[in-house]
């Protein structure tokens, strides 16, 4: 849970302001002023400083300073008011609903129940987007994993707004894929993860001029895939998420921190395998992993990459029995095309769009793009 919501702190202990200041961080929650009395937000709110939440400590006067608040709630409907107290009972509670506060925070705070009223307050100001998550897993190298990605984004861009992030850290090849020079890269947004949010990633992430799609790509040097971390992609996953309709990750067969976020959040795990023993056999492997995780098998889906209709090493029902699952998607083997994209630097679905390559990979994009639709609907 992350979201952007400027707010105002009335408290009337400092040490307690500071801490909920810190705490609202977390959540994106930006604290734009801090105020010790009630008394003083009247004055703050008609010099048109506007935040979209207030949240007043009632304590240790909490009746009186609930009188105090009065007709404020009334006065401007548009901003949410969050009040909190030790002090639980009916009358102060349905005094404050009365007065049209939208929450009663009791002391000490839930963090769970805290995180939902802010998720709630970010959806009636229209921040509670959520971007369909796409994750794209290779089961062996060279079997098209970050071509998949790649152009996968580059058509689900032409019709909604899209970023693909590059989670092969080390041997990432998505800023080349596109031919675009980042000056940022997924490093770089987590150093000031405290504060990832839109304006930082309206910097960090490039723009590939023909098909409009965001990238951000991997960190430039092996060393500083160090400073990638899990509450730092976690954050930013969730701002990218209120930003775009699609996120598509090209991403690595791993289940350490960061991938398994990866994986939880995404609404599809597209596993791209060739019909050969060593990836099937990784393939297995995985799927079984990601079963275990619990994810739910309606957020797998088997794509086969590079297919030759003789020559298989494997029959494609041979692999859909192991795996337990159908092969939603086939990809026809085209070297020459593929190979030409990828020295360019242009998706082949923009280079060669009517390539027999280009045709099975925007069917593959209108699949997911319907899929996407339908869950909305
Ligand atoms: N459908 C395909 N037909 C033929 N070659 C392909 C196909 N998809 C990808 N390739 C080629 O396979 C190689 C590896 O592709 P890449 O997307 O980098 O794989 P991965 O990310 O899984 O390692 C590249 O040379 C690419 O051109
Ligand atoms: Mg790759």
């Amino acid at each position: 849970m992350y979201v952007q919501l400027n707010s105002v702190i009335v408290d009337a202990d400092t040490t307690n302001r500071q801490e909920l200041a810190s705490f609202l961080g977390q959540f994106g929650v930006n604290p734009t002023a801090q105020l010790g009395g009630v008394e003083a937000l009247p004055g703050m709110l008609q010099r048109g400083d506007s935040p979209q939440l207030i949240i007043i400590n009632l304590d240790p006067e909490a009746h009186e300073n609930l009188k105090k608040i009065g007709k404020l709630p009334r006065e401007y409907p548009h901003i949410s008011f969050f009040v909190m107290s030790h002090v639980l009972d009916a009358n102060l509670l349905m005094e404050a609903m009365h007065l049209g506060v939208k929450e009663f925070i009791p002391l000490p705070i839930s963090e769970e129940k805290f995180a939902a009223a802010v998720e709630r307050v970010a959806n009636s100001h229209g921040m509670g987007k959520r971007a369909k998550a796409i994750n794209v897993i290779p089961t062996i190298g060279g079997c098209g994993s970050t071509t998949v990605a790649c152009n996968l984004a580059a058509l689900l861009a032409q019709r909604s707004k899209t970023a693909l992030l590059d989670l092969d850290l080390i041997g990432g090849g998505v800023a080349s894929y596109f031919d675009v020079r980042p000056r940022y890269t997924l490093s770089d947004v987590m150093e000031s993860a405290e504060k990832v949010d839109k304006q930082l990633l309206d910097n960090a992430l490039v723009i590939h001029q023909k098909s409009q799609l965001a990238i951000l790509a991997r960190p430039d040097l092996p060393e500083d895939t160090q400073r990638v971390n899990q509450a730092g992609f976690t954050r930013l996953n969730s701002v990218l998420s209120r930003m775009f309709d699609f996120v598509v990750a090209d991403s690595v067969m791993s289940i350490d921190p960061v991938y398994a976020e990866a994986i939880k959040a995404a609404d599809v795990n597209l596993i791209v395998m060739q019909l050969n023993v060593p990836s099937a056999k990784n393939a297995e492997r995985f799927v079984g992993a990601l079963r275990r995780m619990g994810i739910d098998a309606g957020k797998i889906k088997i794509v086969v990459n590079r297919y030759v209709k003789k020559g298989c090493d494997i029959e494609p029902d041979e692999v859909e029995k192991a795996l337990g699952l159908k092969i939603a998607w086939m990809i026809p083997n085209d070297f020459k095309n593929a190979i030409a994209a990828i020295n360019y630097g242009e998706p082949v679905v923009l280079r060669a769009p009517r390539s027999e390559i280009s045709t099975s990979l925007t069917g593959l994009a209108g699949q997911i793009a319907q899929r996407a639709t339908a869950a909305a609907a």
